[in-house]
């Protein structure tokens, strides 16, 4: 049975670890990706961008594709837990008859695969690779929709929907140019985009001014400790470039 014990000058403290391996590992990541977003903060982008399953739903830079992943799992009532163990189960007084009731009424719960309206795609054919490999570990191979594609030259997958990405931050491999990365993200999302609206979490603080759109929302959020923004667009055709831009 996991037990924590931390130890300063003057006291002691013991935790019980209830779960073992942290809540927010489902079990289905098989294939890290490069600055993949922590399981947890990507469901509840997707509850913060008001997404339900039935709306079509696109993440263009998906990387492994955590996003899509957790949608996925929303659409089927699939239980982000059933996949894997927890450090309880080792407990003297654990009441294993009542939790296999649980889990099979979780069981039960979850929906047959089927397509799904939910798109992914990124320009590095690993990351494709990989979102392939997670989503198969998810049981979700045939309900998503992933393909690799460079954002800039994307048609969108359907008339209208919700985009909820996390755009590279940092430096950008071929170029270093992420000021122009950006404005291009932004010239993009306005001139193939009308009709939809897209959610974006950056850490960069630089971004809201590059991408050069008009923000109808921006939630703080922290992504571990870092301190970023989730920035909601609604674009409509000719309405969303700041003045000026
Ligand atoms: C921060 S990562 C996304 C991580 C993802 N949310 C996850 O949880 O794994 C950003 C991704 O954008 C992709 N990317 C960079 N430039 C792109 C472009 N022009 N078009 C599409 N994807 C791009 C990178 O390959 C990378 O996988």
């Amino acid at each position: 049975m996991p037990l924590l014990l931390y130890l300063t000058d003057e006291r002691f403290s013991l935790y019980l670890d209830l779960t073992g391996e942290p809540l927010n590992r489902r079990g289905y990541r098989v294939e890290a990706a490069a600055a993949p977003l922590n399981e947890n903060l990507a469901a509840g982008l997707l509850k913060l961008a008001g997404w339900t399953p039935g709306t079509p739903l696109y993440d263009p830079m998906m990387g492994g594709g955590t996003i899509l992943l957790e949608a996925g799992l929303m659409a089927l009532n699939i239980a982000p837990g059933l996949k894997r163990h927890f450090a309880f189960e080792h407990f003297k007084n654990f009441d294993r008859i009542e939790w296999q009731r649980l889990r099979k009424d979780a069981e039960g719960a979850r929906r047959d695969p089927e397509p799904l309206p939910i798109f992914g795609s990124d320009i590095d054919p690993l990351m494709v690779r990989a979102a392939g490999l997670n989503l198969k570990a998810a049981g979700l191979l045939d309900c998503v929709r992933i393909m690799e594609a460079d954002f800039l030259n994307v048609n969108p997958p359907t008339p209208g929907g919700i985009i909820v990405t996390n755009p590279p931050y940092g430096v950008r491999p071929s170029t270093d140019d992420m000021p122009t990365f950006y404005r291009e993200i932004g010239d993009n999302l306005k001139q193939h985009f009308p009709g939809w609206t897209a959610f974006m979490i950056s850490a960069d603080p630089e971004f809201p001014k590059l991408i050069g759109l008009s923000s109808n929302r921006r939630t703080p959020l922290f992504n571990g400790p870092l301190e970023c923004r989730f920035f909601e667009y609604r674009l409509v055709a000719g309405g969303n470039r700041k003045p000026g831009k």
